[in-house]
């Protein structure tokens, strides 16, 4: 037998736990992320000790499909798995270009891949340890990501902040705006992608994911990006009430 065949199949039965694969969704699913590199790379995790089980799938994306693991019993955490093939490429050179933490200049796909989720591992670890609310990053391997479940004991994950509005807007309000300017002068980066929909509501904590994209505050796209970040926040909350003006919004960030 190819080993490489084998190899595969001892990953996905000991990560994906005895009733594996049932459904066809869930087939085609599988079939779509778990290409043989990336078998090759949950197994590792798994036999390392980071990882004994996948769960569901809690969100299958344009880039990234998020799965519930479980590490220990009881111990969740989050499994975000890029897949290569329908990365938008562009976008991440676009970005990669102009962050001096990272000199590689590749046009290989697989390693742009592995740069943009170190990238998403680093600016989460900068975050989490400047005090921002994000899921406390675990590991970066290739083209996988481990990071702590934002979600209760039970294993159900948090929902988006766009699911779920919040009892207190001008509160959560208050708190995502804390979190931006944190952002911008403790951990030196702008999210980039910032609107109801990179947000969990934790209950009723406002826990900010998502961090690929985020830049450093001395690329030159990060001035804009952070006011796109501000007019999204401000537009999503608008409906409940809270009218701010871009202009007094970056105020309140540069002052
Ligand atoms: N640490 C986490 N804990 C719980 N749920 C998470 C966590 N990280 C992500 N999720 C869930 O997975 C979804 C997708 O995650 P994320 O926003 O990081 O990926 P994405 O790059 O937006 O994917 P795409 O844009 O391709 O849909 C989130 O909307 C959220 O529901
Ligand atoms: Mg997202």
């Amino acid at each position: 037998m190819d080993p490489k065949v084998s190899k595969a199949d001892q990953a996905l039965r000991k990560i994906l736990g005895e009733k594996r694969l049932k459904g066809v969704e869930d087939r085609r699913v599988a079939s779509e992320v778990f290409d043989q590199n990336t078998l090759e790379t949950l197994y590792k995790l798994a036999n390392r000790g980071y990882l004994n089980l996948l769960k569901g799938a809690i969100s299958t994306g344009k880039e990234a499909n998020v799965f519930k693991g479980v590490h220990e019993e009881g111990n969740f955490l989050a499994v975000k798995i890029y897949r290569i093939n329908t990365s938008d490429f562009k976008k991440m050179q676009y970005y990669i270009q102009g962050d001096p933490r990272f000199k590689v200049r590749t046009t290989n796909k697989r390693q742009l891949v592995f740069t943009w989720v170190n990238k998403e591992y680093r600016n989460l670890k900068r975050s989490y340890e400047a005090g921002i609310k994000v899921p406390k990053p675990i590991l970066a391997k290739n083209n996988v990501l481990l990071m702590e479940f934002i979600g209760d004991e039970e294993g159900n994950p948090a929902p988006l902040l766009i699911n779920k509005p919040p009892d207190n807007p001008d509160k959560a309000f208050k708190s995502l705006l804390k979190s931006i300017k944190k952002l911008y002068y403790d951990a030196k980066l702008v999210h980039g992608d910032l609107s109801a929909f990179n947000v969990l509501n934790y209950e009723e904590k406002m826990v900010i994911i998502d961090m690929s994209q985020s830049l450093v505050v001395d690329h030159p796209l990060s001035r804009e990006l952070l006011e796109r970040d501000l007019a999204n926040i401000a537009l999503y909350f608008k409906k409940f009430g809270i009218s701010k003006t871009i202009e007094e919004l970056k105020l309140e960030i540069y002052n």
